[in-house]
């Protein structure tokens, strides 16, 4: 039955880890992991192939319509697909990067990414991550996790994380991270808050194995309290 089952939401700002961690922490429990920034990341694609911007609501409503978005576990990490085009490799582009929080801070956008996730976390057994996962989306999760790390900490693990021949400066990555942080911080809907009832964890010194050690061990908890 569902009562065997919890969700679980994961949110915090760009680069603390959450997508790592909570597709971990799926596995270890036996969840679908979803990640709904990879969703923005997708209509933000979409947008940029037919020359919509963030501010052609109607164009966007009807792009939104006629899109299909469906995620699927890959070996290493999850694919993602737009009307049957794997997207996910292209929605990591520094381009979509750059603009994804416009479109995110669109009303329909939100509107129809955030039915769309409700939707498959119908059933349970979900970890989702985000920014207003815990807030917004499944305000009835049985376990919320707001995931930091300080600015210095994310620019420098996004610094690994890039190839050689695609290398940024290390203030410049801090600089776009604060930039994107206080997007996300400051707009109207929805914007990425902690939600009142979310545990807060500052990975800043922890290993991703500790973060997801402790988030798994919060969720037995939850279950045996279910
Ligand atoms: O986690 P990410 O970097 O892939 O997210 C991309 C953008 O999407 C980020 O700037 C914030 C936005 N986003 C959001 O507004 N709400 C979510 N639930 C997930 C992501």
């Amino acid at each position: 039955g569902d009562s065997d089952r919890i969700n679980i939401a994961i949110d915090g700002p760009a680069g603390a880890g959450k997508s790592t961690v909570a597709r971990m922490v799926a596995g270890q429990l036996g969840y679908v992991y979803i990640d709904t920034g990879a969703m923005y990341r997708a209509v933000t694609l979409s947008a940029q192939r037919l020359s919509i911007t963030a501010e052609q609501e109607q164009r966007l409503s009807d792009m939104l319509h006629s899109l299909r978005i469906d995620l699927e576990p890959g070996v290493s990490g999850q694919s993602i697909f737009v009307n049957g085009e794997d997207v996910t490799q292209l929605i990591r582009s520094r381009e979509v990067t750059r603009q994804v929080s416009y479109f995110a801070a669109s009303a329909v956008v939100r509107k129809v990414l955030s039915g769309m996730q409700r939707n498959m976390a119908g059933r349970k057994g979900v970890v989702m991550d985000g920014r207003d996962i815990g807030t917004h989306v499944l305000p009835d999760a049985e376990l919320k996790i707001f995931l930091t790390a300080s600015v210095k900490e994310r620019a420098l693990r996004r610094f690994k994380e890039l190839p050689a021949d695609q290398s940024v400066p290390l203030e410049q990555l801090e600089k776009e991270i604060a930039e994107r942080d206080a997007l996300d911080e400051q707009r109207e809907i929805s914007p990425l808050v902690r939600a009142k009832d979310a545990i807060e964890l500052d990975s800043s010194h922890m290993t991703i194995e500790e973060v997801v050690g402790s988030i798994v061990k919060l969720s037995r908890t939850k279950l045996a309290e279910a």
